[in-house]
């Protein structure tokens, strides 16, 4: 393993958990939030997961020490120009993340390779925005991080096998199962989950069965983990929503549209867990399926 120093930009659910895997697995790590309060709040979030890892006996007090050293936390772009790879996991927009590249591009040495971590982006439209094409892969974690052992590894056109290599041992590296997708919207898990999530919240409006019934049906009748609905709340139902949007630009089928019942739950600004409300309210003890 080439890799040691790992850039990670943007301290959210998805950063935090990337930035906590890499350095558990011994990387140096490097994370950069645009601003104090986003970094702190970053900070906080893998400090608390740590925590939690010991009490559960997941991870001794010596590795949460050994992991927090290995941590460094900046605001400064310029800080990350000695990483040897860079993963984006900031907000879903393209625009924002090429700007990030574009300058992370005359920062960083010949070597450094850039990933994203994005959902549903391109990946080849964030690679031809640098001088680093052929250095250019999407590293996709999923949520939560720290629990979920899946990453796709997703190659461009333009991706050298090289660069590849390097990127799938780097996922192996961080205790991960990755597999090889290629650069198509969604690569593969949300190609085939974001549809479902849709259908389902299309059943509910078509009213086939309540929000209750059809996360009861799905966990006990197919042993999913959780239904449909406490997915989207849990993945974020403005994540879904923007997920949804971007693969449906990208392949104008029907199954990928936003359904007009998920632009009203995000118009009310109901977003799932992290707002307290989505199709369940979260903040009780037991979340309670809302009247939709
Ligand atoms: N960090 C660390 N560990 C966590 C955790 C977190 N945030 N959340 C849960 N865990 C651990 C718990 O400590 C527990 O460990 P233990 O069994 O050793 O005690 C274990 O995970 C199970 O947790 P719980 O008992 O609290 O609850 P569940 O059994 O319901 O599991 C879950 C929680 C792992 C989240 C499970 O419900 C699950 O797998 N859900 C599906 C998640 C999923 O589909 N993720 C993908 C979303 S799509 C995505 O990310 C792509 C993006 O592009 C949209």
């Amino acid at each position: 393993m080439d890799i040691s120093k790992v850039g990670v930009v943007g301290c959210g659910l998805m950063g935090s958990g990337i930035a906590e895997v890499a350095a558990k697995s011994g990387f140096d790590v490097r994370v950069r939030e645009v601003n104090d309060d986003f970094l702190e709040a970053g900070r906080k979030r893998i400090r608390k997961s740590l925590d939690r890892a010991v009490e559960k006996e997941k991870l001794s007090a010596e590795e949460r020490d050994a992991a927090w050293d290995r941590l460094s936390f900046t605001t400064e772009v310029s800080d990350l120009a000695d990483r040897d790879i860079v993963i984006e996991a900031i907000v879903e927009e393209l625009e924002a993340k090429n700007a990030l590249f574009g300058a992370l591009d005359e920062l960083c040495g010949e070597g450094t390779i850039f990933a994203s971590n994005t959902s549903s982006l391109a990946i080849t439209d964030m690679a031809a925005a640098t001088s680093r094409r052929d250095r250019f892969v999407g590293l996709h974690f999923f949520n939560p991080v720290p629990v979920m052992k899946l990453v796709e590894v997703v190659r461009t056109i333009a991706t050298s096998d090289e660069t590849f290599d390097r990127a799938f041992a780097f996922a192996k590296a961080v205790g991960k199962a990755p597999v090889a997708a290629k650069d198509n919207s969604g690569f593969i898990v949300n190609l085939l989950l974001v549809p479902y999530m849709l259908d389902a919240i299309r059943q509910l409006d078509r009213g086939v069965a309540s929000i209750a019934d059809i996360d009861t049906a799905m966990t006990l009748g197919c042993g999913y983990p959780m239904g449909p609905f406490t997915l989207c709340d849990f993945v974020g139902i403005d994540t879904l929503y923007k997920i949804s949007e971007i693969m449906y630009d990208e392949y104008r089928e029907e199954r990928y549209a936003p359904p007009p019942l998920l632009r009203r739950i995000v118009s009310m600004g109901r977003y799932g867990r992290k707002s307290g409300q989505g199709f369940y309210d979260w903040s009780g003890e037991k979340p309670v399926p809302l009247e939709i």
